[in-house]
């Protein structure tokens, strides 16, 4: 525990050390948001006033009724802290976004933050779902691609002056999504072209504004999708990105499980001890990370080569069952005794008797010599058992090198049979 706890200090330490800070000030959450308590936003670090939070909803509302009751927040503020009510219930989530007077989003958006329970819900009524004045939709609907041009849209008759748009990527870049060109269809009202520069995988919320404030439009929550073409022309160095390192909001829970953001108001007072411990911590942590990588690679590595097997031609193959000693062919290279039929029997009956010779242990399609039962082709009669002569084939390959050329199969195969030494008499 204590381990961990030096670690992610170490990381964080880190992080602070790497990254610049890309915006212009930084603000905090005074205490994690909870449930219909006050929630306090200070300003450090300059920025020009008057300042605004923009304070939207975030995954599933906890109701199982799919009652949501959260409503977009939006406070203008020219000190350099404010406070309100945070009307939103227990284990849902938010994110926030401040910004000064320069642009916005300049104050960063939180990491989803999770609310936590208190024993006041008088601020929740769920009876019933709260609606946005107007709605913004998206053609195809619920649905942004990387570098890939969406619709924006809205109903002309709903909104007040010209709509604008937010696209907020938790824990990272805020902007206003850029206008141009908007038109009206019969299909997809008033609206405009957008292709998304941002990164495929990135979570973005879209946040629809008008002359009646910011958030009038609701807010919808997405998943850039991947660019089937991998397009990606459209990104580049400065392109909203969830930035990485610390999110803006400074420690806040971001889960039911009590896992929060790397706190940056606690390392004020962090002990130049605790700071040694922590890198230390951390190295040795980071070393133990590597050998347990290491050693899991070597052992996949392992057992890649262990179930590589060495290429061997004569390697007997599945269906080989038949044993063979060492120094002796595998059963493919053997010869198969050779049964020449009786010329005086009809041959059709060969199958009955000559078969259990050849086809008990292999198949006969493989063989090489002719297969006398599969290629006759008179009829069956009833006859005398016919006579069998065993004779063996024994092939010579001690004449040299064999003669190379495909052509040579079309010629008519000659196998010479030798005596049979067996009727010589001593
Ligand atoms: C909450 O903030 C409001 C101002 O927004 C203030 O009037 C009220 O007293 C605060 N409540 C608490 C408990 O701090
Ligand atoms: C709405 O957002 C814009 C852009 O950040 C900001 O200038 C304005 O003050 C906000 N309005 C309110 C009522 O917060
Ligand atoms: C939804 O569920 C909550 C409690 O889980 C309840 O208070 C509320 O009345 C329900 N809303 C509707 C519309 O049924
Ligand atoms: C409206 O604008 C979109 C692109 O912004 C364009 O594809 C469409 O053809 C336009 N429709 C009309 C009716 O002008
Ligand atoms: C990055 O792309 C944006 C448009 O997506 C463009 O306006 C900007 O100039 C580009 N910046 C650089 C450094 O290429």
């Amino acid at each position: 525990m204590a381990a961990l706890a030096a670690l992610s200090a170490t990381n964080v330490l880190l992080l602070l050390e790497l990254m610049p800070l890309t915006a212009a000030f930084s603000w905090t959450f005074q205490s994690a948001p909870t449930q219909c308590q006050n929630l306090s936003i200070s300003i450090s670090g300059g920025g020009t006033p008057p300042y605004s939070v923009l304070i939207i909803p975030s995954g599933s509302t906890p109701f199982t009724n799919g009652t949501e009751v959260r409503k977009i927040i939006s406070k203008q503020f020219s000190s350099d802290s404010v406070s309100f009510q945070l009307a939103y219930p227990a284990e849902s989530q938010l994110v926030a976004v401040v910004s000064d007077a320069t642009e916005f989003g300049s104050g960063g958006a939180s990491a989803e933050a999770e609310v936590v329970s208190s024993s006041d819900s008088s601020c929740i009524d769920a009876s019933k779902s709260v609606n946005p004045n107007w709605f913004l939709n998206l053609d195809p609907s619920n649905q942004l691609v990387q570098c890939t041009a969406s619709r924006i849209w809205w109903t002309e008759s709903d909104v007040s002056g010209t709509p604008f748009f937010f696209g907020i990527i938790p824990g990272g870049d805020s902007f206003v999504i850029p206008e141009s060109n908007i038109n009206t269809t019969s299909d997809t009202g008033t609206g405009f072209s957008w292709t998304p520069n941002v990164r495929e995988g990135a979570t973005i919320h879209i946040v629809g504004n008008d002359n009646n404030g910011n958030g009038t439009g609701g807010s919808s929550r997405l998943t850039v999708g991947q660019n089937l073409q991998n397009d990606n022309s459209c990104l580049n160095n400065t392109s909203p990105s969830s930035t990485a390192g610390t999110p803006a909001g400074g420690s806040y829970p971001t889960d039911t499980s009590g896992d929060s953001t790397g706190g940056s108001s606690s390392s004020s007072n962090t002990n130049v001890g605790a700071i040694v411990g922590g890198v230390v911590g951390g190295v040795i942590g980071l070393l133990a990370l590597l050998l347990v990588f290491y050693f899991i690679r070597r052992r996949s590595k392992q057992n890649r080569i262990n179930n590589e097997k060495p290429v061997d031609l004569l390697q007997a193959d599945e269906g080989d069952e038949r044993p063979h000693r060492p120094g002796e062919p595998p059963e493919y290279y053997r010869p198969d005794p050779f049964i020449v039929p009786d010329p005086t029997v009809d041959e059709s009956s060969a199958s009955a008797s000559a078969r259990p010779l050849s086809s008990s242990d292999r198949p006969t399609s493989r063989s090489g010599t002719p297969d006398l039962a599969s290629t006759s082709t008179g009829t069956r009669k009833t006859g005398a058992p016919r006579i069998l002569r065993p004779i063996n084939i024994i092939q010579h390959d001690d004449a040299g090198p064999s003669e190379a050329g495909g052509n040579k199969e079309e010629e008519a195969e000659t196998i010479e049979l030798p005596p049979a030494y067996t009727n010589i008499r001593k």
